[in-house]
């Protein structure tokens, strides 16, 4: 059984993660790839607690180093309980957000050193990386404003505008710097034109 492929999506707030995730779902599937879905921060018990923690807005202020390790912390176990054993068996993941969310959030957001998160990256992931990251990118103030409609913001949700600009510029230059694996998607525009998109990046790879 060849080793499965590692998919991840990723993207600001309020992008359309949620229905483009169904959407590459239903295609990989539809070619007959077993493909297992999950997510971070999460995807085992230990990781969803963490989550948990990350996200609740009523914690204790969590200090920037906290974040980061948590963030980790839950990657960690997410990659020995879910990610490794599933690609070992030919197993396919499509990841919601990974390590590239870390270069964006922790990394742009909370301005912490890259050569940081780097070195965490190489410590917990080992050779370990994405073959293909979907980034779907809309500006900031279309995207709060779904966030926003859902209601009930989470912890990073809360943040001030400046910070998804800033999140939004970690995620493009993690593009730029990795044009092979990272393909931008626009989702300012109609759904159909964002699934043609779609179909044509997975297509391409899966060829
Ligand atoms: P979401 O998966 O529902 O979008 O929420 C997860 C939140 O966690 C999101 O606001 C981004 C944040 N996050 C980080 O800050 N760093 C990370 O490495 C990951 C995976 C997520």
């Amino acid at each position: 059984m060849p080793r499965g492929k590692f998919i991840t999506l990723e993207g600001g707030e309020g992008v359309g993660k949620t229905t483009n995730l169904v959407f590459i779902e239903n295609y990989l599937k539809l070619h007959g790839i077993p493909v297992v879905v999950t997510r971070e921060p999460g995807g085992t018990v230990l990781a969803e607690k963490i989550r948990h923690l990350l996200l609740d807005k009523e914690s204790e202020d969590i200090s920037e180093n906290a974040e980061l390790l948590m963030v980790f912390a839950a990657r960690a176990q997410h990659i020995k309980h879910v990610i490794e054993p599933a690609l070992a068996s030919g197993n396919w993941i499509l990841c919601d957000r990974f390590t590239d969310a870390t270069y964006a959030y922790q990394g742009g957001g909370r301005n912490m050193k890259n050569s940081t998160i780097a070195w965490l990256e190489n410590l917990v992931q080992g050779s370990l990386k994405p073959d293909l990251t979907l980034l779907l990118d809309a500006p900031v103030e279309i995207g709060m404003e779904r966030a926003r409609s859902r209601g009930n913001l989470d912890r990073f949700e809360s943040e001030k505008i400046h910070f998804f600009e800033q999140v939004r510029r970690a995620y493009l230059l993690q593009a730029e710097l990795h044009p092979s694996r990272i393909k931008v998607i626009k989702t300012n525009q109609p759904l159909i034109d964002v699934e043609n998109e779609l179909i044509n990046v997975i297509g391409n790879f899966l060829r």
